[in-house]
């Protein structure tokens, strides 16, 4: 976040790359996952029993996993700056959408611990077995308001992620200049 007063580097740090990588793992599997329990019908045992529990365990371990990685970002002196072999555009959008991801990788797990808390039916938050503190009083208003920005926002990170993927694979795949291979920093 911070790409001031840094010294470059032509990869990013193992620590880094790692989480990203545990991250993007995580992340995938909790937008399909998601997507797939919110469309099982009531009557599947499986829905309530294994999905929401562990969707809910996962998403507060990204959320965890996310703030131990800006932390170690905002920590680490070397970091590789935007390449100056891309043009202005490329840049700027890189970054856009690098810092829109961390913004709603936090954000979209506290809006589904919200959701979780002020539903009337739900006791806790599962997290592997412990049932975490509901931070928020019961509200069925404040229930709705919750889901839907927790559904809207988790969309929007799935659009940007995906603009993130294609960004890579062209620099890679369709890029003339091999600098601009910014895939090489995060392998
Ligand atoms: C990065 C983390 C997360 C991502 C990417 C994510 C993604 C999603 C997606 C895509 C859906 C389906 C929305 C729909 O189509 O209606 C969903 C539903 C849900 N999520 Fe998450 N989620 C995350 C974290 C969490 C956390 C931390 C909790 C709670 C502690 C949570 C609780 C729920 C619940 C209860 C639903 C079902 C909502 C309903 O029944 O309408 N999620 N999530
Ligand atoms: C859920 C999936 C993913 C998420 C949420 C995600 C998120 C991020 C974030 C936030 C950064 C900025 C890292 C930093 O500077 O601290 C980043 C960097 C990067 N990601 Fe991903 N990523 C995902 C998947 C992928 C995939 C599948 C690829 C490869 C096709 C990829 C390639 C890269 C590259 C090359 C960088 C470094 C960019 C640069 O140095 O300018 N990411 N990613």
């Amino acid at each position: 976040m911070n790409t001031t007063n840094q010294e470059t580097i032509d990869r990013y740090p193992t620590s880094l790359l790692l989480l990203h990588w545990v991250r993007a793992v995580l992340v995938a599997g909790l937008l399909w996952a998601g997507w797939h329990m919110t469309g099982l019908n009531d009557e599947v045992a499986s829905k309530y029993e294994l999905y929401y529990p562990w969707h809910k365990s996962f998403g507060v371990l990204v959320l965890l996993v996310v703030l131990v990685q800006i932390v170690l970002r905002i920590r680490t002196a070397r970091l590789p700056q935007p390449l100056q072999t891309l043009a202005g555009y490329e840049r700027v959008l890189s970054i856009l959408v690098q810092r829109s991801m961390y913004a709603l990788l936090v954000i979209v797990p506290l809006m589904g611990y919200s959701m979780s808390s002020t539903y009337t039916m739900s006791d806790g938050v599962f997290f592997f077995g412990v049932n975490l503190p509901e931070l928020l009083p019961k509200n069925d208003d404040w229930f709705v308001v919750f889901q839907w920005l927790h559904k809207v926002l988790a969309y929007t990170l799935l659009v940007l992620i995906l603009l993130h993927i294609v960004g890579a694979l062209k620099h890679r795949f369709l890029d003339r200049d091999p600098r601009n291979d910014v895939l090489r920093r995060m392998l």
